[in-house]
């Protein structure tokens, strides 16, 4: 508990572009969390180093990660907006921990499995470890809440058990954290295959809505979306893309997917699309202009950047002292 509010954690590497689906997925469902929980959001930047980044963008993508945190609503008087890697409690829990999670669970987990299949030339021992990082990440705030998706699952669970096994050695150290399943952000998937997740590492652009995206991309690319056979708009299992689409339209514009088959009854599918990019674009331009706007405040950005650096690391260097307490690591003499 901090303030008498239960502690939420979360966060996004910073790799690759943001899409519409990590916004209405995630993102854009985290702004009000704050009346009820004590929010930690992390740039999530020792994590991206599993993968080789180009220093210089990487160095911009980070700082425009948190940049649209805020744009997106969070705001950073209220919740610990900060980065991963300013704050070094978190990789030094990580190496604690580390000593406490074995080899064959570490093993287990599908997203190394996918990961080392997909980077084959780079299967580092980072990516290997990376759950132990984030058990490390959620652990530190004491945090009773993970929003997580579907493929974060399996991490908070081991996150889960490295705290168990922990507490039941050295006594209640960690909060053991709770899956949070509050309102549940849309899932929204490729517009160009709409059996797989909207993803910002998939190779085909098309398939993909980038927060950034300017207006006649994103009507381009609602344009290409496939569609799928007949000529009704309607939700249903059978019909992935028309119901994709329903699914991004309802989020964008508030209504709910009953109203919007209604909406459309009679509808051609390409004017259908003209209105869901429409739908898109009313949403997303206010996100880039505050977005452009925030990146020219410098000063207040840093400003941002130094005061919740401080506030997480001092959340975070409370657990650690105690943690290396419990563990008999010799106390530096006052
Ligand atoms: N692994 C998460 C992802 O790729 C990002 C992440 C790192 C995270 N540490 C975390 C998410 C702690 C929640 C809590 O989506």
């Amino acid at each position: 508990m901090i303030n008498d509010k239960k502690v939420l954690y979360s966060g996004m590497q910073a790799t690759g572009n943001l899409t519409l689906g990590n916004y209405l997925g995630a993102l854009k469902n985290w702004v009000t969390l704050n009346e009820e929980y004590e929010c930690f959001w992390g740039v999530m930047d020792l994590h991206s180093l599993t993968v080789r980044q180009v220093p210089a963008d990487f160095r911009k993508r980070a700082r425009n990660l948190l940049v649209l945190y805020i744009a997106a609503g969070l705001n950073p008087e209220k919740n610990c907006i900060y980065f991963q890697s300013h704050v070094s409690a978190h990789a030094e829990l990580s190496w604690l921990l580390s000593c406490y999670t074995y080899m064959g669970e570490l093993n287990r987990m599908t997203q190394f499995k996918d990961k080392a299949a997909k980077h084959a030339d780079n299967i580092n021992a980072g990516l290997f470890t990376y759950p132990v990082l984030m058990a490390a990440d959620i652990l530190l705030y004491q945090a009773d809440f993970v929003p997580v998706g579907k493929d974060q699952k399996q991490h908070l669970e081991i996150t889960r058990d490295i705290a168990e096994r922990f507490n039941s050695i050295y006594g209640e150290v960690f909060t053991v954290p709770e899956p949070y399943f509050g309102k549940t952000g849309a899932n929204i998937m490729s517009l160009q295959d709409p059996t797989r997740k909207m993803s910002k590492s998939d190779e085909n652009v098309n398939g993909s809505i980038f927060l950034m995206d300017d207006m006649d991309t994103i009507v381009r690319k609602c344009k290409r979306a496939v569609t799928d056979s007949g000529n009704e708009i309607r939700y249903g299992e059978d019909k992935p893309g028309i119901s994709n689409l329903l699914e991004i339209y309802g989020v964008c514009t508030g209504k709910s997917i009953e109203e919007a088959e209604k909406e459309f009854s009679g509808v051609g599918y390409g004017d259908f699309k003209v209105a869901v990019a429409e739908a898109v674009i009313s949403m997303l331009k206010p996100l880039q202009e505050e977005y452009a706007r925030l990146l020219k405040e410098k000063d207040y950005i840093d400003g941002i950047i130094k005061a919740n650096d401080e506030k997480a690391a001092y959340f975070a260097n409370k657990t650690l002292r105690k943690v290396k307490k419990k563990l008999g690591l010799t106390e530096k003499p006052r």
